[in-house]
């Protein structure tokens, strides 16, 4: 009887384990379904509800041109905005990632293969020297680029990925089995998506048909955020400006309140507002965590 009440309690104990494991996954899988899976530097994912109430409500294709982590592509494809949807990114590592999970079977195999690199690790040492060795590999192949640039994503500082450090905590707390799960809707949410990695004018310049395109490029004051080694910081604002000003699509962009950006933009319809962040932003006061950031758009922001 001890033998079976104690066979019983394993399983118990194993069921218990295996639901409470299971429950957050199966919970993130319904609910975050469009969701990024990515830890992302000045991602907007905290303010998805400031940008969806200024956002069209219907659109013919929509064009990301900086996706970045595309936390605002998931939303728009939450909300079946567009017939199609074209992103893009100059980061090649994190396009690589993109259009890999994009495709079922090689997102299976990634996860598979990320699940067991984060299972054997036993502890924050391992994972650090497993960073060291990995950060100093410059991989050819695609596979192998979303790999790493999903691993330097949970355990670097806010997921600044090649241009931050490695943290012990986040090493911890976000290469977890759950964040690699995160994954798993990744090819129906990028079904039929057009994924590109270049420079933004394609997008803007292409002709289309009711078209939207939304934009969220580095801060004018930002730091060295992107790329390796920050290396995507050069961001030629002036030529954005250009090409949005002479553009016949819609668009929405993104950026921090300063008078340059200001007077950059005074063609545009430009609304201020506020952006609670969750890491620190050289341009914010670190105590606020407040940021002040502006709307830009070439049509009606106040409907
Ligand atoms: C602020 S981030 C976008 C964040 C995104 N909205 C999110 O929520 O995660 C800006 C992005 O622009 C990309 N970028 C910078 N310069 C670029 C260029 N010239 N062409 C295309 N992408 C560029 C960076 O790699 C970065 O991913």
């Amino acid at each position: 009887m001890n033998m079976t009440k104690s066979i019983l309690k394993d399983q118990a104990q194993t069921l218990t384990k295996a639901e409470t494991e299971a429950l957050p996954v199966a919970k993130s899988a319904a609910h975050d379904k469009f969701r990024s899976p990515l830890r992302y530097p000045g991602g907007k994912q905290k303010a998805i509800e400031q940008i969806a109430r200024v956002f069209p409500t219907a659109a013919g294709e929509y064009r990301e041109p900086l996706v970045g982590g595309g936390s605002v592509y998931f939303h728009a494809r939450s909300i079946k905005l567009a017939k199609s949807y074209w992103i893009n990114d100059k980061f090649t590592e994190l396009v690589a990632f993109w259009q890999s999970v994009q495709d079922p079977d090689i997102c299976r195999s990634l996860m598979t293969e990320l699940e067991s690199l984060r299972a054997g690790f036993a502890d924050a040492e391992e994972i650090k020297q497993y960073f060291l060795k990995a950060r100093e590999e410059n991989p050819e192949d695609s596979y192998r680029q979303a790999l790493l640039f999903f691993f330097f994503n949970r355990v670097t500082f806010s997921g600044t990925t090649r241009a931050g450090g490695f943290s012990a905590s986040a090493s911890l707390r976000r290469f977890t089995a759950s964040s690699v799960e995160r994954l798993s809707p990744m090819p129906e949410a990028l079904r039929d998506t057009k994924i590109t990695c270049g420079e933004f004018q394609d997008l803007i310049t292409r002709e289309g048909d009711d078209v939207f395109l939304f934009l969220d490029p580095p801060y004018y004051t930002a730091t060295r955020l992107y790329g390796k080694g920050g290396s995507l910081h050069a961001f030629d604002h002036w030529k954005l400006a250009k090409l949005l000003a002479k553009t016949k699509h819609r668009f929405l962009i993104t950026y921090d309140d300063c008078p340059e950006i200001r007077e950059l933009y005074k063609f545009a319809n430009i609304q201020s507002w506020s952006l609670q962040y969750g890491m620190n932003n050289c341009n914010l006061a670190k105590e606020s965590k407040v940021g002040n950031e502006l709307f830009i758009a070439n049509y009606d922001l106040s409907k």
